[in-house]
């Protein structure tokens, strides 16, 4: 069901979670498309369109259970169950994912971290003592500890020989690659991150809209 869905309802769905906890914690049991649109600056439309690719949520007019829709939703994503993600690169950006609770809220475990530099082997991160491991034990490690999901945080020029090592590892089945460059994958699912697109595309809003006004 999961690979009919389009890559920016996926991107909803994963909002609409984030919305939905927020809305739990807060107490409430129920919530409108509506309120979800108001929340998200989404149409309704849009909303209660996305979630009938899963069939019905709640009754119509009275809402939705958000309990309901939150188990939904994490089945839909594949969160009902927890995925052990390992990091290569122990700098900045591998240290921040390490340390970030939210990913372990979302059901994603960093058990590991991979680097080549060996004045870090053998230390570890945050209060979870998540160890770093050399890079060359990276393929026996990820078997051990049955990793699926592999980051990429290394300098970009290292960025592809990582993800060729990291698809010789059978049991990764998906890359999250934070270096700002394209690289190639095959047989697993690749997602890139990148804060200056958001940069750029946010400037180019501001700047479109004051030529707008001259
Ligand atoms: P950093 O220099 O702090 O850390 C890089 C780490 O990778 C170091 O610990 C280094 O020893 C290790 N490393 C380098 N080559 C390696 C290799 N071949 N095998 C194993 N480990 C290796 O760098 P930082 O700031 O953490 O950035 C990491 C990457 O993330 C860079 O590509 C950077 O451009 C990118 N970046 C991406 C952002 C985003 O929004 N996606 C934001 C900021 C940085």
């Amino acid at each position: 069901m999961n690979s009919k869905i389009p890559a920016p309802v996926a991107k909803r769905l994963a909002l609409y979670h984030r919305c939905v906890i927020t809305l739990l914690e807060s107490g409430k049991e129920l919530v409108s498309s509506n309120e979800l649109g108001e929340r998200l600056s989404l149409k309704s439309s849009q909303i209660r369109k996305d979630l009938s690719y899963f069939g019905g949520f709640g009754k119509r007019g009275s809402g939705y259970n958000l309990n309901y829709l939150k188990e939904s939703l994490e089945n839909i994503l594949g969160i009902n169950r927890p995925w052990n993600v390992g990091i290569v690169g122990a700098g900045n950006i591998g240290m921040a994912l390490a340390n970030y609770e939210g990913l372990l809220r979302d059901n994603y475990r960093v058990i590991a971290l991979f680097d080549r530099n060996l004045s870090k082997w053998g230390t570890s991160v945050g209060s979870r003592r998540i160890p770093i491991i050399p890079i060359k034990e990276m393929c026996s490690k990820i078997e051990e500890l049955s990793i699926e999901i592999g980051v990429i945080a290394v300098p970009a020029e290292y960025a592809q020989s990582i993800a060729n090592r990291l698809m010789e590892c059978k049991k990764i089945k998906g890359i999250i690659n934070f270096a700002p460059v394209k690289i190639y994958v095959k047989n697993v699912d690749l997602e890139d991150v990148d804060i200056s697109i958001s940069f750029k595309a946010l400037t180019f809003k501001i700047w479109s809209e004051s030529l707008g006004k001259e």
